[in-house]
């Protein structure tokens, strides 16, 4: 792989390049290494814009590590929904607790302490450690890939460790011991702006442009190369919106597993039928009063796909203790519980119920 191409070339054209095209991001203002910690770890699946009001809130929600160490479970990830992804703050949490036991409640500056953390990988080790504490260690994210593929017009399979790990060692090579945090931010902030992923990139505009192979070559379409993920499992719900009055039955999903620990509308398997659907919720010892049908929604996690249906059901209050069934006040159920954004298309049916009350 990266064979005869000159690595060297990159470094100052980009250094010069972020000086005057750096953005301007909630994070940057302030560079603290739990603060960097942080904002990494939501922007690994999510972008810059989404991430932006989520971090402000949660920093000043859990200002110290202490204060995530302590967050009570529902209340951070009330903080993280609509994120996804919720592992994450769970790591983020166990990670935060280590830290208080061990490191005295400080970061450690140290890549290898950093690595061995909850949640932290080999990207997220390298970015903390160059952006908050200025160690010479790459950071390589997809943005990352895909400029130092195509500068290079190298078609290896990036989904392959080896090749990430190939292009970690080349970035150590090269970058400046002096200037890591501006290194790695200039190479993700290149890949975010300019090299972009989804349609043509701006080598008009790229510090890159004279000597970049995929440009040369025309190649930029077919760079990187990945080979796909296999197919997503494909699970089909029945979301049901069981309400008595003011009240919207709620399911806490189990500590483990997809979505562990959030809050969910029942939501059975299969596509059911009005009469199954009336079916189901007889089961659970309620006595639906009145059935309504409701939005088709899909959500896509990384492994699985979720196609629903869904139905509003009204309940007699009748049997309400008889059923153990969790109800809860429509307005607290969008402000207290944790509910993943893969209800959304359902959630906001709380909000019109909302009205009424
Ligand atoms: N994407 C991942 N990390 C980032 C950072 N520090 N700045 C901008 N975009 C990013
Ligand atoms: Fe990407 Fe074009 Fe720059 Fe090459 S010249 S790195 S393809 S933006």
């Amino acid at each position: 792989m990266i064979h005869d191409f000159d690595f060297n070339l990159i470094t100052d054209p980009l250094l010069s390049w972020y000086s005057g095209h750096a953005r301007v991001l909630p994070w940057r203002e302030s560079v603290t290494p739990y603060r960097v910690w942080v904002s990494e770890i939501m922007l690994q699946q999510t972008r810059v814009e989404a991430v932006k009001p989520y971090f402000e809130r949660f920093m000043a929600a859990l200002p110290t590590i202490k204060d995530l160490a302590e967050c009570r479970e529902d209340r951070l990830l009330k903080l993280w929904e609509g994120l996804g992804y919720y592992n994450r703050v769970r790591n983020l949490q166990s990670a935060a607790r280590e830290i208080m036991e061990k490191y005295g409640g400080q970061l450690p500056a140290d890549y290898k302490k950093l690595l061995s953390l909850k949640g932290i990988g080999h990207y997220t080790a390298g970015a903390v450690s160059s952006i908050a504490f200025g160690i010479p260690m790459p950071a390589v994210d997809g943005n990352v890939l895909r400029v130092i593929m195509r500068v290079c017009a190298d078609d290896s399979d990036i989904a392959k460790q080896s090749v990430k790990t190939e292009v970690e060692h080349t970035l150590q090579q090269i970058m400046p011991a002096d200037r890591a945090a501006d290194f790695n931010q200039a190479l993700m902030e290149l890949g975010a702006t300019v090299c972009l992923p989804n349609g043509e990139p701006k080598c008009g505009e790229c510090p890159w442009h004279s000597f970049c192979e995929a440009r040369k070559q025309n190649l930029w379409s077919q760079l990187p190369r990945k080979t796909k993920a296999g197919p997503r499992r494909i699970e089909k719900r029945t979301v049901l919106l069981i309400r008595d009055g003011e009240k919207i039955v709620l399911h806490k999903r189990p500590g483990r597993g997809l979505l562990a620990g959030m809050y969910e509308f029942p939501n059975p398997e299969g596509h059911m039928s009005q009469e199954e659907a009336l079916q189901e919720v007889r089961r659970m010892h309620l006595h639906p009063l009145q059935i309504s049908r409701l939005t088709d929604a899909r959500h896509i996690f990384s492994h699985v796909e979720w196609h629903m249906t869904g139905y509003m059901i009204r309940v007699d209050s009748l049997t309400r203790e008889e059923s153990g069934m969790l109800f809860v006040d429509i307005g607290d159920a969008r402000a207290s519980y944790p509910i993943p954004s893969a209800f959304a298309a359902y959630t906001k049916y709380l909000t019109a119920l909302e009205k009424k009350f």
